[in-house]
């Protein structure tokens, strides 16, 4: 397994061999969610390049930047027993050198939801992978559905800027208990963890009084701040059911598919989770 600590020797590896490049961005601190994605890389590529930088251009001041969690060796042995065949490490002098004044923005599908409560945050996001995607020159890259708004953004993105990339979307990977994996859920204590389940459990009932028929989007809403508040240490920051292309919130009723997402706050943890409705 190579590993490339420079966007110059990133291309070079590309350039020395041929056949599809597939390519997962992360931030560290590997879970299964993360494994999934490079398994299904592996799977459809001939070389598979995982990436890990903790970016901080997509924290905001106050934000987990410094104690977001970092473990670069166990990363690597877990790249390495999985098969990956390069690992790119970029430094953060070279990803945003001095002088840096160059940005990706998308517009108003980035400027909703976590857009809202956390300005800021996505044009971090964009410009990294836009940075990111330009040094692995991959045939596919695949994001999580977790990160549903991410992973809409960067579609977004793509298309506008017309990157040639294909994007690759994966299925939320849970714990037994329907927590979905995050990197995040290394700060919940033990009665927090506990506590978390009720988001999918909240998410879950309003599929299925979804799928018994209803569909006032208030109705639906209502549904999962409710049952969740009944959790008194979950503090929900926002349920949001919206357009599943566009993110513009439903008023009225559910006539297209549509994304059910929702950003809880155990203590100082925000836990994001989400599901699609058709
Ligand atoms: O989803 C993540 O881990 C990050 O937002 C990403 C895509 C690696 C960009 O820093």
């Amino acid at each position: 397994m190579q590993i490339l600590t420079t966007p110059a020797a990133m291309r070079h590896w590309r350039l020395s061999g041929s056949g599809s490049l597939g390519f997962v961005p992360t931030m560290g601190y590997l879970h299964d969610g993360h494994l999934a994605l490079v398994q299904r890389s592996i799977a459809e590529n001939l070389r598979t390049v995982v990436s890990i930088f903790v970016n901080p251009l997509q924290f905001a001041p106050g934000e987990d930047f410094e104690r977001y969690p970092r473990d670069e060796v166990r990363d690597l042995a877990l790249l390495r027993d999985a098969g990956v065949d390069a690992v790119y490490l970029p430094s953060g002098a070279d990803m945003y050198p001095e002088g840096f004044q160059t940005y990706a923005e998308v517009g108003a599908i980035s400027e909703r939801l976590e857009g809202e409560h956390r300005p800021g945050h996505f044009r971090g996001v964009t410009t990294i992978v836009l940075k990111l995607l330009n040094a692995v020159g991959p045939d596919r890259a695949y994001f999580g559905r977790k990160d549903a708004q991410q992973l809409r953004v960067i579609q977004r993105m793509v298309r506008d800027l017309d990157l040639g990339v294909e994007i690759v979307p994966c299925d939320i990977v849970r714990e037994r208990d329907g927590l979905a994996l995050s990197s995040r859920n290394v700060y919940l204590s033990p009665e927090e963890r506990a506590a978390a389940t009720v988001i999918h459990r909240a998410l879950e009932k309003a599929r299925s009084t979804f799928e018994l028929g209803e569909r006032r989007a208030p109705k639906l809403r209502t549904l999962v701040q409710s049952t969740i508040a009944r959790e008194p240490l979950a503090n929900v920051e926002y349920v949001s059911l919206a357009d599943d292309i566009t993110l513009e919130e439903l008023e009225t009723t559910v006539e297209r598919p549509a994304l059910l997402s929702v950003v809880v706050r155990f203590g100082h943890t925000r836990l994001l989770d989400n599901l699609e409705l058709r």
